[in-house]
């Protein structure tokens, strides 16, 4: 039987470390402020938001919850964004994704000020990210490395595999592994002898999209496996990429959905925030 890795007792812990430092800024008359932007009624969307004012609250930051209707044009949300950039109570600003559909991500992303944008989304913060100079990690991708880290797994030399290559985590994942000195496989759609690929993976993580696709034959006997999926199974149960039961005996290490990855995502959101806080109030 695996480990099974504790994403909300990690993410406890880390909240905690901020709530502690959050405490010390207040008595110095420095408060910390988040602004959450979400447009539209999208179920998933509000519930990640909610779950976002909630650890606001919990670590002691400001929170500012700007709730727009689904018909919001361009103008009008550039328009906030460009309010939230001058606002000096707001340190981070995050638009909850994804956008209506007559709304371009892009777009908006690119007009959120890069020193307040804590998703690490912005082209400037994607490209620091690329040269390692970064000081916003991307969310997801941040919580996947404390996981790791929590095992007491150490990554150089490691052999690396991302299952999937998107903007947000595949390829920002690949280039963390990569700044600790893995040796990292970024697979997809079109990798041929996938299952070959990931079971010569020492870590294996899992940001695909698809519900149980990794089997026990995907991995290596004691991997680190990381599941980053969120997904409906057949019986409209939450489930990872990852085959939860099927992977357990083998791997080493694995995350299960819920409480692996998710809770770590928020926590890091609130590290960025408070990076972000210091950086503007403090200069550093
Ligand atoms: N929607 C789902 N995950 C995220 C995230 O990490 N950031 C934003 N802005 N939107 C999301």
């Amino acid at each position: 039987m695996a480990n099974i890795i504790d994403g909300k007792a990690v993410s406890a812990q880390v909240k905690e470390d901020i709530r502690q430092e959050v405490e010390a800024l207040k008595k110095q008359g420095i408060s910390i402020g988040l602004a959450v932007v979400i447009v539209g009624d999208d179920p998933a969307s509000q519930v990640y938001v909610k779950n976002k004012e909630k650890a606001c609250e919990a670590v002691g930051f400001e929170s500012f919850k700007y709730a727009l209707p689904a018909e919001t044009t361009e103008e009008e949300l550039l328009a906030l964004v460009d309010k939230l950039n001058n606002d000096d109570r707001v340190d981070g600003i995050l638009v909850q994704l994804p956008l209506p559909k007559h709304l371009d991500d892009k777009i908006i992303i690119n007009n959120i000020r890069p020193d307040k944008d804590v998703d690490a989304f912005h082209p400037v913060n994607v490209g620091k990210i690329m040269i390692g100079d970064y000081s916003f990690l991307p969310c997801t991708p941040a919580g996947v490395m404390e996981l790791i880290r929590s095992t007491g797994t150490d990554v150089a030399g490691k052999e690396c595999v991302v299952i999937g290559r998107s903007n947000i985590v595949g390829k920002p994942q690949a280039m963390l592994l990569l700044h600790q000195n893995g040796t990292v496989t970024i697979t997809h759609s079109k990798t041929k002898d996938l299952k070959e690929v990931c079971a010569r993976a020492d870590i294996l993580v899992a940001a695909v999209g698809r519900a149980k696709m990794v089997t026990a034959d995907y991995i290596k006997e004691g991997a680190v496996v990381i599941d980053v999926g969120m997904n409906r199974d057949e019986n409209g149960k939450l489930c990872g990429d990852v085959d939860f039961e099927d992977c357990k005996e083998k791997a080493g290490f694995i995350t299960p959905v819920p409480g692996g990855v998710g809770p770590m995502t928020i926590a890091m959101l609130m590290k960025n925030t408070l990076t972000a806080g210091k950086e503007h109030k403090l200069g550093k």
